[in-house]
């Protein structure tokens, strides 16, 4: 027996986007922008694109400029099969499946790139992985400008991520909304991830603590320990892990990510840490 067919339009060229666009004239479209390797995550993101848009179109593309030269662009999971499955599941319309070559037709190093403010990037997650918000901009640009979306959904696990395309989306007057989704957990808080396939049984024990200091770090704020004490408690708890590298732990500004230190005031907290060789990284609103 054969492969059953999918039930969506997949696209590899500009062109059949562009044609698959012509047919969707008239009604809304939202858009999921993804690296592959789909998850409930990505499905929460293409529920709430459901509800908001008459049409859904999903892109799965490892995109080479946001790696570092140290970073795991080779290995990051690709499993192409099964997020086509995934996708015709959860009712995409359309999926996007460029090679390199029809992104970055003249070499990613060659191609003109997007560069987000300073404020945004250099702290947090922009200070371990220099150049990947210029990656991440650059190609999340370039797809806007061939899906050319009504609205497009972003996870709010990645929360720097966010804020650097809601950023770019305002400052180049893009006619695309930016929609935000909650982070979707495992049962023990662990963000779902892709990249939580690398963790070992060990790590993935591990790996909830995560969740855990960010949440007593943010009862504690609330109920009136200074951030600083805050942090600081979350810090050590991750810090005592066998083999567990802490990056950052800090509460910022929800929009402009810069520290904050009044406990009443807008407020974030973000961590990433290592876990053997795998990068996790989580967040949690403290006060709106
Ligand atoms: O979050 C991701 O999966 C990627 O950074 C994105 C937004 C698809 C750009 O490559």
């Amino acid at each position: 027996m054969g492969k059953p067919a999918l039930s969506f339009e997949i696209a590899t060229t500009v062109t059949q986007v562009e044609s698959w666009r012509t047919k969707t004239s008239g009604r809304t479209v939202g858009f999921v922008p993804t690296m592959g390797a789909l998850h409930e995550g990505h499905m929460a993101l293409v529920d709430t694109a459901r509800k908001t848009c008459d049409q859904v179109i999903v892109s799965i593309f490892v995109n080479p400029l946001q790696f570092g030269p140290n970073e795991d662009f080779g290995k990051y999971p690709r499993s192409l099969e099964q997020d086509f499955l995934i996708c015709q599941k959860f009712g995409v319309d359309a999926v996007f499946h460029p090679s390199i070559d029809i992104i970055y037709p003249q070499g990613e190093t060659e191609t003109t790139t997007v560069q987000p403010p300073a404020q945004l990037i250099s702290g947090l997650c922009g200070a371990f992985r220099p150049g990947h918000f210029i990656g991440v901009a650059t190609v999340v640009n370039k797809l806007f400008n061939i899906v050319q979306p009504d609205c497009a959904f972003f996870g709010e696990k990645d929360y720097q991520q966010l804020q650097v395309i809601k950023h770019m989306a305002d400052d180049l007057n893009m006619n695309v909304k930016i929609i935000g989704v909650p982070t979707m957990r495992e049962e023990d808080g662990l963000a779902l991830s892709s990249r939580n396939v690398y963790l070992s049984e060990a790590q993935r024990k591990l790996a909830p603590t995560l969740y855990a200091a960010l949440s007593e770090a943010k009862s504690a704020i609330l109920s009136g320990t200074s951030i600083s004490a805050a942090v600081a408690i979350a810090k050590s708890r991750i810090t005592s892990l066998d083999d567990v590298t802490l990056q950052y732990l800090e509460c910022c500004n929800p929009r402009t990510l810069q520290p904050v230190s009044d406990p009443q005031a807008p407020c974030r907290i973000l961590v990433a840490a290592k876990y053997g060789d795998v990068r996790l990284i989580d967040n949690l609103v403290v006060n709106p």
